[in-house]
This record gives structure tokens, C-alpha cells and sequence, in this order.
């Protein structure tokens, strides 16, 4: 099990109130500003997870925040990005129906701001290992940067390279996760990368890409072909006034799924090709 106790360096998530939270790292000999006040960061390392901290001046501000340890949906959520980031339900699906856990090997491409490799890294410890492709070194650097804040390094590899055009080193992963304007065209690669009954997952916000991307998967013999969309809403609770939140993000992405399997035509069921059922006689449908 991890510490409890707030180490130098350690990522602590820092709340306010509903609106102003904030994911920073433990530095002894500093402190961050908020307008609320400043926070002082020897006041917090050493202390437990789940403390509070006033900020200071405490005559002035002493404004109370409470000291949290990150979960996942706070790396996603709070941490610096410039990319659109996968949201935490679409993260949560992916770990589930990709059975990415201990041990997993997984290639991700491409990594953006790193908030899914974050995710990725965290949940494939202590043994298995995420190798994460951008083409754009901008991406790589602020990845690379996200991932050695949440101390993920020993789990994480992040490499410029380009899942379409180049050969990565890697056979028989666990689990291949896109997250690219393209994915139709990375199939064929993430496939002989993929062991068999492996999961390939593919994060797209549009159906044309969506639609691409089934068409490839199939073109490659995947099987288990599943796209889904997930719809979350707060509810606010409230005297007299518990209902959903009026505002709310309706669309994220659509997540689709595959596996890979040793694909070959079943000798014994074979179909017959289709009768023809109907003749076009000059642009007429006919029955044949
Ligand atoms: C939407 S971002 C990924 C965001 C990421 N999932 C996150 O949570 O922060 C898409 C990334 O895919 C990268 N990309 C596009 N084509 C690629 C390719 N052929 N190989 C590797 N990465 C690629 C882009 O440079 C971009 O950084």
C-alpha cells in the first residue's frame, strides 16, 4: 500500500471549494498562491492525506483547504493540458472492457497532454508498462512532464513516433489505446502489435471516424466489435431542489472496441454466396 503521509514531491490535490481545486506538487521551501491566500507547503508535507491547511496570511485570509490524495479523475482533470483529454467515465471504460490492470503491457498513441497516460500508469503498476507515442514533440514534452509529477516514470515510456508510418519495437501487448484524428489508418499496425485476444480501443468524437475505424477493424478479422457512447450527469443535491445539474458537457467521444483473434473461415459452416434477390432493369428493382 502507498504512504498516507505527504511526502517532498508528492502530488496533492488541493481543495477549496467545488470551483477552485487544484493538483500541486509538495515542494519543502515553497509555497503556491491562491487568491484566497498563500498555501505554505512545509505546513503540509509530513502531515496525512485528508488533513486540512489554512492559508496565510491567517490574520488576513486563513482561508481552510482541504489536503486530498489525487484520484485518477483529478490527474485527468486538473492537470496541464493542451489537448482535448479523455474524461474520466470514457477513461473508466476503457480500463474495464480493455481489462488494461497489473501487469498490462499497452501501447498508447498518441498521448497528448498525458492525461490518459496518466491513468494508463497508474493502473498497470507494479509490474507492466504503457509505451506511449505522440508525433508532436510539444505533446511529448507536457506529457512527459504530467507523467513525472503523478511519479509515474518507472511505468511510462513517451517517444516521438508515429503508430501509421513507423515500427515500434513491441509484440504481443495486452492492450493498444488510440486516441488520434485517424485511427482507421493505425489499424493494420496496432493489430500485429496486438497479442492474440488482446483489446484494441479507439477514442473518437465523430461517427465518420467512428464508422472508418469498424470498417478497418473488421477489414483486420477483429472480433467483439462494440462502439459506445457514455452520457454522465451530476446530480445536484439540495433542500428542496435535488435534481440534475442544469449544465452539462453532452458529448465526448465515442469509445470502440475490439479484439484480436486467429481468424480463420469456419470449414464446416461455409455460406453459400446469396441468392440475388432482386435484378435492376433500367434503374427498376425487380424481384429475381
Ligand atoms: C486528442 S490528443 C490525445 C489526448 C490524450 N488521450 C490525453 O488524454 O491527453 C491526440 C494526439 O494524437 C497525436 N497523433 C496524431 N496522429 C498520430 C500518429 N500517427 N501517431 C502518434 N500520435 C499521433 C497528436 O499529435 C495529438 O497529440
Amino acid at each position: 500500500m502507498s504512504s498516507d503521509i505527504i511526502k517532498e514531491n508528492d502530488l496533492i490535490f488541493l481543495v477549496l471549494d467545488e470551483k477552485r481545486r487544484w493538483l500541486v506538487q509538495a515542494k519543502s521551501g515553497n509555497n503556491f498562491h491562491t487568491h484566497k491566500g498563500i498555501i505554505e507547503f512545509d505546513d503540509i508535507i509530513g502531515k496525512n492525506y485528508g488533513s486540512v491547511v489554512f492559508s496565510k496570511p491567517l490574520e488576513t485570509q486563513g482561508y481552510k483547504f482541504y489536503i486530498l490524495k489525487p484520484l485518477p479523475s483529478d490527474y485527468i482533470l486538473h492537470m496541464t493540458r493542451k489537448t482535448q483529454i479523455i474524461y474520466p467515465e470514457d477513461a473508466g471504460l476503457i480500463l474495464l472492457y480493455t481489462g488494461i490492470g497489473p501487469g498490462s503491457i499497452v501501447i498508447e498513441a498518441g498521448c497528448g497532454s498525458g492525461a490518459l497516460t496518466c491513468i494508463l500508469g497508474n493502473y498497470i503498476r507494479p509490474n507492466g508498462h504503457v509505451y506511449s507515442y505522440d508525433v508532436r514533440e510539444k505533446s511529448i514534452k507536457r506529457a512527459k512532464k504530467n507523467v513525472s509529477r503523478a511519479n509515474l516514470d518507472n511505468f511510462v515510456s513517451i517517444q516521438s513516433g508515429d503508430i501509421i508510418n513507423d515500427e515500434f519495437p513491441i509484440s504481443d501487448v495486452d492492450a493498444i489505446v488510440l486516441d488520434m484524428a485517424t485511427p482507421w489508418n493505425a489499424i493494420e499496425k496496432a493489430v500485429s502489435y496486438l497479442k492474440l485476444s488482446g483489446t484494441l480501443v479507439s477514442f473518437s468524437p465523430t461517427i465518420e471516424q467512428v464508422k472508418k475505424t469498424v470498417s478497418k477493424m473488421k477489414e483486420y478479422k477483429m472480433v467483439e466489435i462494440n462502439t459506445y457512447e457514455l452520457i454522465k450527469r451530476k446530480i445536484q443535491v439540495k433542500e428542496n431542489a435535488t435534481r440534475p445539474e442544469v449544465r452539462m458537457i453532452g458529448h465526448t467521444g465515442y469509445l470502440t472496441f475490439g479484439r484480436k483473434i486467429n481468424n480463420i473461415k469456419n470449414p464446416y459452416r461455409e455460406r453459400k454466396p446469396k441468392e440475388q434477390l432482386y435484378v435492376n432493369l433500367n434503374g427498376m428493382p425487380l424481384r429475381g
